[in-house]
């Protein structure tokens, strides 16, 4: 799975490690309670906290999980883990394990760091703190941490539209200034062929001239097309119906030769707030680059279907578009790079195709990630917010 890699990051230093009670000179008290606050109130508090929760023994097993951890690490609260060892738990999360082992030979504790979970890709931010006893002795210890994945989204695309904003108007300034030159080349190239009907050579250079001014210009579109903000025509939109025109459409742009394209839609998807135009165009892009990928060979497979996204608060519906290609996949320096503008690792490719996909995403609010490898494929998954309440198409 190839998302943008990034190493565990600390935000803030870490704090120094809070000593046991024991070390300090008196042992502080025990924290006070209401008389009616027992211990079953406080295991109240833990469950329902909006952070995940999670704590071991200083033998390594678990001590406590919440259910927004599990949810976070994807697993089912059982309380048969109650006292298994860390490791087995959370077998699926390698890097997490690591790190709560760790903690007891720790100088420092890590506090508001970040870690990224693999495979999911999630990105959590994390706290974590040794538990002592009312002796002073450390007798385990607690990891507080947060899904911060839309965080770093959010955060991800406002990075990606800064630099696309420097671009495009670079992109811009030249392109206009390009514009007319070029189409003074192909005039005269044009004024000149009609001059000398009796040098045959010299007109087919000519027409070489014409043809080639012809396609920088082409691009100079393109490029002008691109950084021109897109407004949306926004209207209640099936999805669907925007994959289907796409299916057609790139019919029209790219040789599909024997490739099949399996189009899975349940009954009953929500529409959305969205420009049928743009969202065909988005879908056509992708078409496209699995048709060159694949080589006239294979089969695509587009699933359409609903979810619910966690965005902090209450969660949202969105639909959720998964285009799979069985051709030959990325290795991660292009994955990592392939929304770049003008990034290709084609001969006659302009770069600009999934930037674009990108922008008309940005602008429906919605998200894109990819999962790649080479030899395996590509697939791309593209979130689209159902805004307000419609009802199924
Ligand atoms: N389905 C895919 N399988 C393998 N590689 C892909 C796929 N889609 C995109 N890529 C890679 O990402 C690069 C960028 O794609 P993008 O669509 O932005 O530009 P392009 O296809 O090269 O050119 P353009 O779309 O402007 O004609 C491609 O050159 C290719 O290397
Ligand atoms: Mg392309």
């Amino acid at each position: 799975m190839t998302k943008s890699r990034r190493r565990t990051i600390r935000r803030t230093p870490p704090t120094r490690l809070a000593r046991p009670a024991s070390a300090r000179p008196i042992a502080s008290p025990a924290p006070r309670r209401a008389g009616d606050v027992n211990d079953a109130f406080f295991r109240y508090i833990v469950a329902g906290m909006r952070n995940g929760v999670l704590a071991l023994t200083r033998e390594g097993n678990l001590a406590l999980i919440n259910d927004e951890a599990c949810r976070i690490f994807g697993i089912a609260p059982r309380r048969t883990d109650l006292g298994r060892p860390i490791g087995d738990v959370l077998r699926d999360h390698p890097e997490v394990v690591r790190l709560l082992n760790s903690v007891f030979e720790l100088h420092l504790l890590p506090n508001r760091a970040e870690l990224r979970l693999r495979p999911s890709g999630k990105v959590l931010g994390y706290t974590l703190a040794l538990v002592g006893d009312d002796a002073g002795r450390v007798v385990g210890a607690s990891m507080f941490f947060k899904d911060l994945t839309r965080v770093e989204q959010l955060e991800e695309r406002e990075r990606l539209r800064d630099r696309l904003a420097a671009v495009g108007e670079m992109a811009a300034a030249i392109a206009h200034e390009v514009k007319n030159p070029l189409a003074g080349i192909e005039v005269m190239a044009g004024l000149l062929r009609r001059r000398i009907t009796d040098a045959p050579d010299a007109q087919s250079v000519l027409t070489d001239i014409i043809s080639e001014a012809k396609m920088a210009n082409a691009i100079v579109q393109e490029v002008l097309e691109f950084v021109r903000p897109i407004r949306l025509q926004v209207e209640r939109t099936a999805v669907a119906d925007a994959v289907q025109s796409a299916v057609q459409l790139a019919d029209t742009k790219a040789r599909r030769g024997d490739i099949s394209v399996d189009v899975r839609v349940p009954r009953g998807l929500p529409l959305i707030h969205g420009d049928q135009y743009q969202l065909a165009q988005l879908f056509t892009n992708l078409l496209i680059n699995a048709y060159e990928a694949m080589e006239g060979r294979g089969r695509i497979t587009i699933t359409v279907r609903t979810i619910r996204v966690d965005d902090g608060f209450e969660g949202r519906d969105a639909v959720v578009v998964e285009l799979a290609d069985r051709g030959p996949g990325m290795p991660p320096d292009v994955a990592d790079r392939v929304f770049n503008p003008f990034f290709t690792t084609k001969p006659q490719g302009s770069g600009l195709g999934l930037a674009i996909v990108r922008k008309i995403v940005d602008a429906h609010d919605g998200s894109i990630d990819l999962e790649t490898a080479p030899g395996r494929g590509t697939l791309i998954r593209v979130t689209l917010p159902v805004s307000g309440s419609e009802e199924g198409a």
